[in-house]
């Protein structure tokens, strides 16, 4: 629930939390690094896939980096057309930016202000809901079922008695990697209040088994009131490059539009277009190889009595049995970086899914320090 009074109190934090958001991600590693930790570090703290950038991208990248001299703006029209197209969608439903993060920023500013709230569930990826509060917008957050899912029943609850709001809903979640199953998408679709616009973030959507589970991108064709967000940073394996973009009807593109800061560099923007030509094989077997290896952690988990919750990203969430904070600083002296922590869920400890190897070390580590 939000009141004038804090989110008056919010609006006092928001311009040191402006300033902060670009360096979130950076400066939440760094720190991990500046306390002289192994250089064989796994890192497992950021939901980055070890797969790396596709081969095909990085020779077209190694092209392209020498004539990285000019702007090359009379490319972009073809780079944001390849990206449309590879989701059947027309470039003015389409909009690019540095990774997902940007279209997120912008559609938090574009869809919310102090009459029209912010909500989403808790907890969830943070960027968005930090945007808002950095905005000085209101944010209501809905707590996650007993599963660990969302409440779609309340999120629209929330919305209407708002009389409106922009609903924000990651899909596989994170932290917990729950999923909403396509039925309660569709209801929340069906059911969005007045005013109200809905805001899919489809972040770690390939990596998704369930047969019930959805793109929210039929709704954006069908012209509802629906914004999805993807990213190549995830199963693409380009975090670094930072492409990333907004699917909505050509409306609401326009006006999400001019809050954007710039075009993406043309290194990037080559490197998605040729990843893009192999596209059906590098989502299928890099979801296939993850799924392998959250399949082995898992069977691990059960065979140890250790809990989680179970996963559809290529990320999970252990219950350590005690407060993380103090398991998540135990470990990157041991070699392994998990993820932050995430309350209220206080005793969990998310992990990314990295290579076999990598999860080989951290099932040493992790027992290590649970038994210890
Ligand atoms: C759910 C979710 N959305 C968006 C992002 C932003 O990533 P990027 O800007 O690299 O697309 C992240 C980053 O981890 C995330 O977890």
């Amino acid at each position: 629930m939000y009141t004038r009074r804090n989110f008056i109190a919010g609006a006092g934090a928001a311009a040191a939390a402006v300033r902060l958001l670009p360096e979130m991600a950076w400066a939440q590693r760094a720190a991990v690094k500046m306390a002289g930790l192994p250089k064989d570090m796994v890192w497992l703290n950021a939901n980055e896939n070890p797969a790396g950038i596709p081969e095909v991208a990085l020779a077209a990248m190694h092209e392209v980096l020498p004539t990285a001299n000019r702007y090359h703006y009379q490319e972009f029209g073809g780079i944001y057309d390849a990206i449309a197209k590879s989701e059947e969608l027309s470039a003015e439903q389409v909009l690019v930016g540095a990774g997902s993060s940007e279209p997120l920023h912008c559609i938090v500013d574009s869809f919310t202000s102090a009459a029209r709230p912010f909500i989403t569930v808790t907890p969830a990826y943070e960027g968005p809901t930090d945007t808002a509060r950095a905005l000085g917008r209101p944010v209501v957050l809905t707590r996650l079922r007993d599963d660990y899912t969302a409440d779609v029943h309340k999120l629209v609850e929330e919305a209407d008695k708002a009389h409106g709001g922009l609903i924000y809903l990651c899909n596989p979640n994170n932290p917990t990697s729950t999923v909403t199953r396509a039925r309660e998408l569709a209801w929340l679709v069906a059911n969005l209040p007045a005013n109200t616009t809905l805001l899919m973030d489809e972040a770690y959507i390939h990596f998704v088994e369930a047969q019930d589970v959805e793109s929210a991108l039929p709704y954006v064709r069908q012209g509802k009131d629906v914004i999805v967000t993807r990213t190549y940073s995830k199963i693409y394996g380009m975090a670094g490059l930072r492409v990333g973009f907004a699917a909505a009807r050509p409306d609401l593109i326009q006006k999400i539009a001019p809050l954007r800061m710039n075009v993406i560099s043309i290194v990037s923007g080559r490197g998605v277009v040729a990843a893009l030509t192999q596209q059906q094989s590098i989502v299928s077997d890099r979801k296939a190889s993850l799924a392998k290896t959250r399949r082995e952690l898992c069977a691990w988990l059960r065979d140890q009595k250790v809990k989680f919750i179970e996963p559809h990203a290529n990320f999970l969430m252990i219950d350590c049995g005690r407060n993380a904070r103090e398991f998540i600083a135990r470990m990157p002296p041991l070699g392994v970086a998990p993820g932050r922590p995430f309350p209220p869920l206080d005793n969990m400890l998310r992990v990314t899914i990295g290579t076999g190897q990598e999860m080989a070390k951290f099932r040493d580590v992790f027992l290590k320090v649970y038994k210890g």
